[in-house]
């Protein structure tokens, strides 16, 4: 008979998957997954220089590759740091089978049962399971709109901590993103306390479609802490590949581990990425694009809950990435009463508590706006606020003394 391991006790079940599960249906306007829009895949190039790097480098790309990755797509990323003031090299580099694995890798390094880690709150669930898996501990500190709370952070690492985990652009599941005085405050911070490591977690910090790019914390540590990036939101998530850029000793310790759980990232497709870029892919192009298409959504998003979202609801206005905020009224429903009444609607999102790991977040609710189309966002939000409305009347009415 199966019987799990005691360490799945710990894991919290992916909510938002099983939400997916009955929100796939075509007639249903989804805010509820994380999926980039098909439109922004360059299929063709991908196709094109999938079958150049197999047809040309058969015997290289068809084979088992260095745990590191290919040095040459080391070197690329490394490269990019460039425009941070940042001169790295491969040997800051790891590639990794998505972001995710990173967050795995990092834990399995750093973390024995019990440690603790500090976690913005809420956060990405991806990261709340991979860090529960190992036994860890969590710590919070809640975000505030120009990035998580000094003070709160500060408190934490005083207690002990052995990895701090932010997303500092474009959060998700919230939008918000910390400003530079914040990220500065970060790194200074994190100076004093040299037994914590500063994980930074940026698969969308490349979506920006408002403002001036903010560096890295990761720039103002002068690359004494990690940063992960990913392919998945700038080319497409089905490539799986990702970084780890940080301190060489960290890069060695996270391929060991990384060597054990799949030996390697595809080397196909990290030479697909290669080839792309040899074959002159106008990247910069490419994401400048992606982001005008997101920034158009969003902004649909927010137009139509301008319009229509009841007194009292507040959400934020997210210069980049897929995801808004939304608050809900506080005397109104919760929004997992919201997200049934949605549901009959054929609206779906997802409720805020699977983002917090003290069971916050009942009147809030992560919305995407990368995966419906300016008119369905319309539409989907319309449906939205008039079943907020509708539920918040009920609520006033059931309070409501009765007169006889
Ligand atoms: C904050 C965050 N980190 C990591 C990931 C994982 O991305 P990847 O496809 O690179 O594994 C996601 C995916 O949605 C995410 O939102």
């Amino acid at each position: 008979m199966f019987s799990p391991s005691r360490r799945m006790a710990h894991v919290p079940q992916s909510f938002i998957r099983e939400i997916l599960k009955v929100t796939q249906k075509p007639e249903v306007i989804s805010f509820a997954g994380g999926l980039p829009d098909p439109e922004c895949f360059p299929a063709q190039a991908i196709s094109e220089a999938a079958s150049r790097a197999i047809g040309r480098h058969s015997a290289r790309v068809l084979q088992y590759a260095p745990t590191e990755g290919l040095l040459e797509l080391r070197q690329w990323i490394a490269q990019r740091y460039q425009r941070f003031g940042l001169s790295l090299g491969p040997e800051n580099v790891l590639i990794t089978t998505g972001s995710q694995q990173a967050l795995d890798l990092l834990g399995k390094i750093l973390l024995n049962p019990g440690d603790t880690v500090l976690m913005e709150h809420p956060s990405y669930l991806g990261a709340i399971q991979a860090f529960s898996l190992l036994e860890a501990r969590f710590a919070t500190a809640p975000l505030t709109p120009r990035g998580v709370d000094l003070a709160a952070v500060q408190r934490a690492l005083q207690r002990g901590a052995r990895l701090f985990y932010t997303i500092p652009n474009f959060h998700n599941p919230t939008g918000i993103s910390a400003d530079a005085s914040t990220r500065q405050a970060l790194a200074q911070l994190m100076a004093e306390y040299p037994q914590t490591l500063l994980v930074e977690d940026d698969p969308y910090g490349e979506l920006r479609f408002h403002g001036p790019e903010i560096p890295p914390i990761f720039a103002a540590t002068h690359g004494a802490s990690i940063h992960l990036g990913s392919f998945s939101k700038i080319l497409a998530p089905g490539l799986r590949v990702g970084w780890m850029a940080g301190p060489p000793e960290i890069i060695r310790a996270a391929a060991t581990a990384k060597q054990a759980a799949d030996l390697h990232t595809s080397t196909v497709c990290q030479a697909v990425i290669l080839q792309l870029l040899e074959d002159g892919f106008p990247l910069p192009a490419h994401i400048q694009r992606v982001c005008a298409h997101y920034g158009e959504r969003a902004q649909a998003m927010i137009h139509a809950l301008r319009h229509a979202a009841p007194q009292g609801t507040r959400f934020t206005e997210p210069e980049g990435g897929m995801f808004l905020w939304l608050s809900l009224p506080p005397q109104g429903p919760t929004s997992m009463e919201l997200f049934h009444a949605a549901m009959e609607q054929g609206v779906a999102f997802v409720p805020g508590t699977p983002f917090f790991l003290d069971g916050g977040g009942a009147h809030a609710a992560r919305l995407n706006f990368t995966a419906a189309s300016s008119e369905r966002i319309e539409q989907g939000i319309l449906r939205l606020c008039q079943c907020l409305t509708s539920l918040l009347q009920a609520k006033a009415d059931s309070k409501r003394p009765e007169v006889s």
